[in-house]
């Protein structure tokens, strides 16, 4: 009998069975054909955004949003401004705890340099209900060209833990359908 005590017999030494070398074999395989995936999914696959990445101080960042919410500002949500900045331009996103500053006013079809970048700890971008995710990181400033395909009133869901008002960090963003277009 064996138990935690008595251990089987050993067996290593007998050769493994043929299915059992076919397994491993095609296992082998597998984790090549995967690990070929990785950079072929990056070039081909359109799932890893190729963004421009930029080490940029926090209260830089900061600074830098704040300016271009003065810049672009048209109202105000809840005490957050709302900013509607051209067609074209360099549009910021900062995440603090617990919040996301600006809400976003932006045209749909038209072309934007987003930047994302966090004030303090690590933030999670996920536009809702798509399957937009980033990781927002203090320090890194993340440029994505983006274009808004759909009009519609979005939120952005903070899906990395950032502390006690985690789950309140809930942000905006409005696109609007293009100027002369059907509303
Ligand atoms: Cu920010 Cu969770």
């Amino acid at each position: 009998m064996n138990n935690a005590l008595q251990s089987p017999p050993r067996i290593w030494w007998k050769p493994a069975e043929p299915a059992e070398k076919l397994w491993v074999r095609l296992a082998f395989g597998w984790c090549i054909v995967l690990f070929a995936m990785m950079p072929l999914w990056h070039l081909k696959g359109g799932q890893n955004p190729s963004g421009l990445r930029y080490r940029v101080d926090p209260k830089a960042y900061m600074a830098r949003t704040q300016e271009f919410i003065k810049t672009y500002k048209v109202g105000e949500d809840h005490g957050i401004p709302v900013v509607a900045p051209p067609p074209g331009s360099d549009v910021y996103l900062i995440g603090l705890q617990w919040q996301w500053q600006p809400v976003l006013k932006l045209q749909q079809g038209a072309s934007y340099m987003l930047h994302l970048s966090s004030y303090d700890v690590n933030h999670g971008f996920n536009l809702y209900p798509f399957n937009v995710n980033f990781q927002v990181v203090p320090g890194y400033d993340y440029g994505l060209k983006v274009t808004p395909t759909e009009a519609g009133d979005f939120r952005i869901i903070c899906n990395e833990f950032c502390g006690i008002g985690h789950h309140v960090m809930v942000g905006r963003v409005i696109v609007t359908p293009p100027e002369g277009g059907a509303p």
